[in-house]
Parts: C-alpha cells; sequence; structure tokens
C-alpha cells in the first residue's frame, strides 16, 4: 500500500521540475471531501485545533467545511481572525494563559473559554469584569483512576492541562460573577485508531464529569473531548470510520445528559492531506548500514525525534530496482535528526526527491526550523486542481539579525 497516490505523485513531480530545496503540498480539494462528511451531523460541534496547521488556506478550508476554530495562542488568533472568520467562532484553549493574553482575546471578541487552573478562573473573571463583559467556561479535568482500577490511558502522568477532580471541588463558582460555567473538558489521549477504545476511554469519564458538575452547582451543557482521533502512520495501522465515531459519540452524549458535545480536531481533520518532499543529497555506508542525508529533517518535521513514530515515506521517482533497508537522516547535527528507518529502492542517486506523507498535522510549525540556519520550506497548496505556492522557500537571512 502506498500512502501517495499517482494524482499526487504527478503534482509533486510538477513542483520539483522548478523547486530546489524541500517543500510542503497539502491537497485542499481532497481536504475539503474529507471535512465535509464530517461537519453534516448534528451529534458533535466539531473545533480545528489551529494548532496542527495553521497555513491560511487550511484554516479557510476548515472555515468552508463548517468548524469552528481552537486556538491556543494569540498567533494563532491572529491568524484566524485574518481569514475573515468570526471571534465568536473562536474557542481559547491551553496552559498558559497570562493578563495580557486574556486581555487581547477580550479585546478581540472571544467568549468562549477552557478554563485549565484557578488562577486562570480568577483571571477570567477579573478580566472580564473589568471589561464589563460575560464569558462562556468550561473546566479542563485531568482523570486519574484509583489504584487497582484499570487506567484506560495506561499511565497515569501528570500534564498541566487541567486539574484533578479534587482540585477542582475547591471552586466557588458563585465567586465568579463574570463567568457562566457550562460545561467540562476532557483531552488526555492521543492518535487512537480504535472506536471501541475510544468509546471505552470516553464512557469512563462520564460518571466523574457528571458528579463534579453537580458537586460544584452548575448544569453540564457542554463536554468536550478535545481531539485525539488518530490517521495511520503505517500500512498495517487501522483508520477510524466517522460514522461508527459518531454512534459512540451519540450514546456517550446520552450517557452524559448534556446539551452540546464539543471536539477540536486537529490530527484527523488535516493529517493525511499534506506531503513534506525532500531532496535526497547523498548517501553512505557505514557500519554494515545504508545511511541517506537528505537535505530537511527535523528542522521541517520534527514530530519522529519526539514521537519515535515515523512518517512514511517513498522515492518519487517510481522505480522497480530492489528495495534495501535505510536509515534516513536530516542536516542538523545531532543524532536526533533521524527520520526513521524505511524500505527504499536501491537505485536512489542524488538527483532524487523522498516524499514523506500524513504530513498535513504537527508537520512544518512543530518542528524547530532555526537551528543551523538552513532554509524555511516553501508552502504549497492543490486547490480547484490548480497548484499554487503561498510561501517560497526562505533563505536564513530572512529571519536572522
Ligand atoms: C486542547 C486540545 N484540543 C485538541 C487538540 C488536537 O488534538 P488532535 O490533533 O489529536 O486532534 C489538541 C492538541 O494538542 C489540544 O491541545
Amino acid at each position: 500500500m502506498s500512502f501517495l497516490s499517482t494524482a499526487h505523485r504527478q503534482v509533486i513531480e510538477q513542483i520539483t521540475q522548478t523547486e530546489q530545496a524541500p517543500f510542503f503540498v497539502y491537497d485542499l480539494d481532497g481536504l475539503l471531501s474529507h471535512l465535509k462528511p464530517l461537519t453534516e451531523q448534528s451529534v458533535v460541534k466539531l473545533w480545528y485545533a489551529v494548532k496542527a496547521n495553521p497555513l491560511s488556506k487550511v484554516i479557510q478550508t476548515l472555515d468552508k467545511a463548517g468548524f469552528d476554530f481552537d486556538v491556543a495562542s494569540a498567533g494563532e488568533l491572529e491568524q484566524v481572525l485574518a481569514q475573515g472568520v468570526s471571534s465568536s467562532r473562536v474557542l481559547n484553549t491551553g496552559p498558559a494563559k497570562s493578563k495580557r493574553q486574556i486581555q487581547y482575546f477580550l479585546s478581540q471578541g472571544v467568549r468562549t473559554f477552557v478554563a485549565e487552573s484557578l488562577n486562570q478562573v480568577n483571571l477570567l473573571n477579573l478580566t472580564a469584569c473589568e471589561q464589563e463583559l460575560e464569558l462562556q467556561v468550561l473546566l479542563r479535568v485531568q482523570l486519574r483512576w484509583p489504584e487497582g482500577e484499570k487506567n484506560p490511558l495506561g499511565g497515569d502522568s501528570l500534564t498541566p492541562f487541567g486539574l484533578g477532580i479534587e482540585q477542582w471541588q475547591a471552586l466557588d463558582i458563585t465567586a465568579f460573577p463574570a463567568l457562566h460555567f457550562t460545561g467540562l473538558h476532557i483531552f488526555q489521549w492521543g492518535n487512537m485508531l480504535s472506536t471501541p477504545k475510544l468509546a471505552a476511554l470516553w464512557s469512563q469519564m462520564v460518571e466523574p464529569l457528571v458528579t463534579l458538575a453537580n458537586t460544584l452547582g452548575f448544569k453540564l451543557k457542554v463536554l468536550d473531548l478535545g481531539g485525539g482521533l488518530g490517521i495511520p502512520y503505517h500500512e498495517y495501522d487501522a483508520c477510524l470510520n466517522w460514522p461508527h465515531l459518531l454512534d459512540a459519540l451519540a450514546s456517550i452524549k446520552a450517557a452524559a445528559g448534556v446539551d452540546e458535545l464539543w471536539m477540536e480536531l486537529g490530527r484527523y481533520a488535516v493529517g493525511e492531506y499534506g506531503h513534506y518532499v525532500d531532496p535526497i543529497i547523498e548517501q553512505k555506508q557505514n557500519y554494515g548500514e545504508h545511511q541517506l542525508i537528505i537535505a530537511g529533517g527535523i528542522n521541517h518535521i520534527l514530530r519522529p525525534a519526539v514521537t519515535s513514530q515515523d512518517f512514511p515515506c517513498e522515492l518519487l521517482r517510481q522505480s522497480a530496482a530492489p528495495t534495501s533497508s535505510y536509515l534516513l537522516h536530516g542536516p542538523l547535527c545531532t543524532a536526533l535528526d533521524h527520520l526513521g528507518r524505511h524500505n527504499l529502492p536501491n537505485d536512489m542517486h542524488d538527483n532524487d526527491w523522498i516524499v514523506f506523507s500524513q504530513c498535513g498535522a504537527y508537520g512544518f510549525t512543530e518542528s524547530m526550523p532555526f537551528f543551523l540556519c538552513h532554509e524555511l520550506p516553501a508552502e504549497y497548496v492543490i486547490e480547484n486542481n490548480t497548484v499554487n505556492c503561498i510561501r517560497t522557500s526562505q533563505s536564513a537571512s530572512t529571519y536572522l539579525r
């Protein structure tokens, strides 16, 4: 199985006629067809987690498909507003909300927030009171399972995302006149590929969350289940089925008795619609291994180094040559710049290009582009069957001072 369709291969071949440096290409036509059925239902309200890919054209496509927007910084907010999206369609999540950031969000018209700490609740209330505004607030909960009980997530590692049930119980919701507490948010899993597992995980959350809302004294109108829907990164990985997920979500909605179920999708929304294309620089034999050195590495696609999960890749040129196992390395002076072990044709040469797939989410903007001062990758889109360059490749002189 190939993650690279014939049509995409042809588009990429066309771009490489003129492009010499690494680049991304996103298929917005494919993306829109994938997104439309996601929003054509009444079970779950969908927000796009902008962190997955904040490219203007990607945001515009999510907008066309009827998504609203989850932003985690002033930069993401500015980028969403710059695409003509109204701030009434923006939700703010994230563990670091300074007073300055909250003031800025309020000045831009954002009124819906996920609070991740008691301090955030205080700051939201204080700032809203100062500006005589009222805000809708969801509290982000981080669950742990009692010892001896099966933890559906495996571990119990502490994260900065939200607070435990016990910590939220200290909140007196009557002390915050500017805040309407309407819901709870929970999201502590990632890249899940099994609907039954997700359904089991979500259903374990219902009872503690409903109990918490009752204890705090507000009606649980909204349950936000975050993201975490996965995409395959390996040919043997399973794929989620949206209608099955919707059935599971409808059951959770009924069990929690909420008016609205929300999710903020990143990876599942956009991950499958991007490729990263990288020229080969050289190859060498070293201690019995074939090493392939490519022009861009974790400066453009960091994810393999932080998750130990590679993006699938293949040679752009179709070759019938036998394959060998290659270790792929980027250009940085760290052993972390390793893009995995892949079987590739053994007739590769230094005019060839490698194509990484499933790079539409957590690609360029999750990376470390400045280290070693290589160029930033160009970003292309395919829209209405036409290829356009949205940002050309940029040399270090554009950002070094
Ligand atoms: C609060 C929040 N919601 C949603 C997402 C998107 O997650 P995913 O890409 O798994 O859909 C993230 C990702 O980090 C997040 O932090």
